[in-house]
């Protein structure tokens, strides 16, 4: 038994921040004008309050315009669809990114699919969920594609790999599986119905975590040598470190399933920084699409 390659993702994300950044410069130079990213916030949920925090911060840091919206937790679904208009015909407004989830009152596909595709810096709108399972260009969403970004870096060529996506969300596990599809990998979407899930993870070359259950996927499901990324943020209780403390784990059971992968992702600092990373990436993306600058190269 070896122990697996530690695949740095903050690292990678510095790299792909650095290279969003230069592109930046270059389209501020040559436009005059630098693209710009509105972020809407509902509520007060603590964790998207710090997502959010980051978002506006490492936006501005690439030289970016950024646009905080902060709305109460009781906002209706029209005064919210009625921003949503105002940021669709917002000249200076690239992307816009409505953090989920979002209060119980708001359907949340109705506010995602009132975004105007072009600046759906999220690729959650059903035209660009569709365009990515159909095989067309579209944004794609940015924890799975900072998990494909990742998986290239470490793998080169992904065609004829086994890949198995455990979780089926619409937020990661569904674009996943398009996404290694779309790069003709061999690709099983495992959830809560799927039988023998550990004979089903062996199988694979590369398995994707992303169910949000605590160290749920054990080393001896591992295939030797595979690679693993590990979406799960998961905090849970930590007594050894005294009481009431805690600590993040991910969905995969890092201690065995380093023993036996051929690399896998840490948590914290493996999937995560590359979230952002990659939303800065899709924002100029969109911008250069939607006012027909030629994209530099990031
Ligand atoms: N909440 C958790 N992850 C995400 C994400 O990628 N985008 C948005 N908009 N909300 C989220």
């Amino acid at each position: 038994m070896s122990t697996a390659d530690i695949i740095d993702g903050k690292a990678f994300a510095e790299g792909l921040r650095a290279r969003v950044t230069k592109a930046v410069a270059t389209l501020s130079a040559k436009h005059g004008t630098a693209p710009g990213l509105a972020v809407v916030l509902v509520g007060e949920d603590p964790a998207s309050q710090v997502y959010v925090r980051n978002k506006n911060k490492q936006t501005a840091e690439a030289g970016m315009a950024s646009f905080e919206h902060k709305l109460p937790t009781e906002t209706s679904q029209s005064d919210l669809l009625d921003l949503i208009a105002q940021l669709n015909t917002d000249e200076t407004v690239d992307g816009i990114l409505v953090q989920l989830p979002l209060p119980d009152q708001i359907d949340d596909q109705a506010v995602l699919d009132a975004i105007a595709p072009e600046k759906d810096v999220d690729g959650f709108h059903v035209i660009n969920t569709g365009k990515l399972a159909t095989g067309g260009d579209s944004l794609v969403p940015c924890t799975p594609l900072g998990c494909l970004l990742m998986l290239r870096d470490r793998l080169g060529d992904l065609s004829g790999k086994r890949a198995i996506v455990v979780g089926r969300s619409n937020i990661v596990g569904k674009p996943m599986a398009a996404l290694l599809l779309r790069e003709s990998c061999t690709v099983t979407i495992a959830h809560s119905r799927t039988v023998d899930l550990p004979e089903e993870c062996r199988r694979a070359d590369i398995v994707v975590a992303a169910v949000g259950r605590p160290e749920m996927v054990k080393g001896d499901w591992i295939k030797p040598g595979a690679t693993v990324i590990d979406v799960g943020i998961n905090r849970i209780p930590a007594p050894e470190r005294g009481e009431g403390k805690h600590r993040l784990v991910g969905d995969v059971e890092f201690a065995s399933a380093s023993q036996v992968a051929g690399a896998i992702t840490p948590v914290p600092g493996g999937v995560g920084p590359m979230t952002i990373a990659c939303l800065l990436r899709n924002t100029v993306e969109a911008a250069c699409r939607r006012r027909g600058w030629e994209l530099p190269e990031m």
